[in-house]
């Protein structure tokens, strides 16, 4: 698609989660050059003014910058209110974040449920609000940004991969029951990318194999937006998770938790 067909089928108005770094910076700027008018948000405002600065006069989009804190329920139904009379036209959920890898029963329960309520009800809050309208103008588009740990069972991550399971099994579901009304709906599972995220989880960049750039990651989601209704970066992501859900159950768990182990080891 041109950029002007991309606006013509979604509409002029983009909206990301997440904008201030990584994968979310990188659908800012791919969909400020296709001409969107963008709406970011994330908590980090230091970062999302020289973004929005960057991308007006690059792009000459006009961007508008909303700081909001996707743990804080009040503050997703906040954001929601202010949304809701814009005239959104693709959705871009992609903020998420993961707590240290390690043991489940050594994370503390509220840094658990802080990263369930922004990676699992934010967005889920977030799509029932705004897809309605969507439907009813039969024009839209949502990319949610799962993983690939969403796909299959991580010990050693187990909080954060089921909080992506959670997303994954919703978005899929909405994919078809939203099928042929004119808004598409992706979920985007992406492998190891080069972004803040690894380290945050006590992840060494050096130590992941298969390293993706966020542009990459991106790029190939927005191109597979209408096509399916799931799609991963890399082959080698596809075959591994591939691999997961075809072994016996007892060995895809022990397997994905002797990987989990050695990277965390080799991080260490
Ligand atoms: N990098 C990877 O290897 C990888 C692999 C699979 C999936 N993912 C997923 O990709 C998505 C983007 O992550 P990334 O890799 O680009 O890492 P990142 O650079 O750390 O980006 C995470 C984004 O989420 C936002 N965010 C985190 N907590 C938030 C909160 N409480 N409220 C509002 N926004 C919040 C961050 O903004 P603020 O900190 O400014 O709030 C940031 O913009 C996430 O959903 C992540 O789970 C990443």
């Amino acid at each position: 698609m041109t950029s002007f067909q991309w606006t013509q089928r979604y509409g002029s108005i983009a909206l990301v989660t997440g904008a201030s770094s990584g994968i979310g910076e990188q659908f800012a700027y791919q969909l400020a050059e296709k001409g969107f008018d963008l709406l970011l948000t994330a908590r980090r405002e230091v970062l999302l003014q020289p973004l929005k600065d960057k991308l007006e006069r690059t792009y000459g989009v006009s961007v508008t910058c909303i700081v909001c804190d996707l743990s804080d329920p009040a503050k997703v139904d906040s954001l929601i209110e202010q949304l809701l009379p814009m005239d959104i036209g693709l959705v871009i959920s992609n903020a998420g974040y993961g707590v240290l890898k390690g043991a489940y029963l050594s994370t503390e329960l509220a840094a658990l449920e802080a990263m369930y309520r922004v990676n699992s009800l934010a967005p889920a809050r977030i799509a029932h609000a705004l897809l309605p309208a969507m439907v009813v103008k039969g024009r839209g588009g949502f990319i949610f940004t799962g993983s690939i740990e969403g796909d299959a069972v991580f010990p050693w991550s187990a909080g954060y991969a089921a909080s992506k399971a959670f997303l994954h099994s919703l978005v899929q579901a909405l994919w078809y029951e939203v099928k042929g009304s004119g808004v598409d709906i992706l979920l985007l599972a992406p492998g190891a990318t080069d972004t803040e995220a690894p380290l945050k989880q006590g992840i060494s960049r050096d130590k992941l194999v298969g390293l993706m750039s966020p542009a990459t990651v991106a790029q190939q989601a927005l191109a597979q937006l209408g096509a399916r209704p799931h799609f991963t970066p890399a082959l080698r992501n596809r075959l591994l998770v591939g691999l997961l859900r075809w072994l016996p159950r007892k060995l895809a768990i022990s397997m994905a938790g002797y990987g989990m182990q050695q990277t965390m080891d080799k991080s260490s």
